[in-house]
């Protein structure tokens, strides 16, 4: 059978990764997950101290250390020079200054190369902001994910009481706002639905629910391009 790709993009804590991980194991597809690329940039960039306005160096801790993944029971790590940095990618550091790196034109052509590359041969479900309109234009499935604001603020605040750590419900909404803007109003890729890509609002919905719906919209679509 013909190996579809799988684009899954939309905004901060709409689900994207916790979707994609699952419809990926369900249908045997790979799945990368590029906003960690963006996160490994900001991370580099905050450990070798270079500023988020030097492309150029950023560019070049792109090329001196790849980030890459490591399929696990658990879903994906991320790894650069062989170290987890599944968490490290999550801290509040580098979550306040990702969308100023993923701004830069030049670190997203960089970055949409190598995921291009990944997705080249099919059978990839790649989430993120931009992959239904500029990294996999013609990918056969086009999900975009979207929920309330407040939604997604519980989601993030539950999640953080989960894993034991402390966070402000007030100021978890704030802050995925304000990424929200800043990823929909950039210059290059903006956060955006593709003309072709189904809406799914996951507002209320588990994430049970929001698999069957996405699934069945996969399945669909398979049963087209066979
Ligand atoms: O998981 P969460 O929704 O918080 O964010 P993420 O998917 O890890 O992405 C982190 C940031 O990377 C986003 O806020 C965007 O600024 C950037 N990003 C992007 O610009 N393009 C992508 N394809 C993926 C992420
Ligand atoms: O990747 P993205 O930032 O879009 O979101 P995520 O990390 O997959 O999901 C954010 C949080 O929302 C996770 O803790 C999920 O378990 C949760 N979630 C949920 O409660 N209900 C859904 N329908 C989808 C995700």
């Amino acid at each position: 059978m013909h190996k579809i790709n799988i684009a899954i993009d939309g905004p901060a804590s709409s689900g994207k990764s916790t979707i994609a991980k699952i419809i990926a194991k369900d249908f045997g597809f790979v799945y990368t997950d590029t906003g960690a690329m963006y996160r490994g940039v900001t991370y580099l960039a905050i450990k070798h101290q270079v500023s988020f306005l030097d492309e150029t160096a950023l560019i070049e801790l792109i090329e001196n250390y790849p980030i890459t993944f490591k399929q696990t029971d658990w879903g994906q790590a991320v790894l650069i020079q062989g170290e987890d940095v599944t968490q490290a990618l999550r801290q509040p550091e580098v979550t306040n200054h990702v969308s100023e790196v993923s701004a830069l034109p030049g670190v997203r052509d960089h970055l949409v190369k190598v995921q291009q590359k990944i997705a080249a041969s099919g059978g990839v479900v790649m989430d993120g902001r931009d992959i239904g309109t500029t990294v996999l234009p013609q990918a056969e499935v086009k999900i975009f994910l979207v929920a309330s604001a407040s939604e997604r603020a519980k989601r993030r605040y539950k999640e953080n009481q989960d894993k034991g750590i402390k966070s402000n419900y007030n100021t978890l909404k704030k802050e995925i706002e304000q990424r929200d803007y800043t990823d929909s109003h950039r210059e290059t890729s903006p956060l955006k639905q593709a003309k072709d890509a189904s809406l799914v609002d996951t507002t209320g919905f588990s994430i049970d629910e929001v698999v069957a719906t996405v699934e069945s919209i996969v399945k669909e679509k398979m049963g087209e391009v066979k």
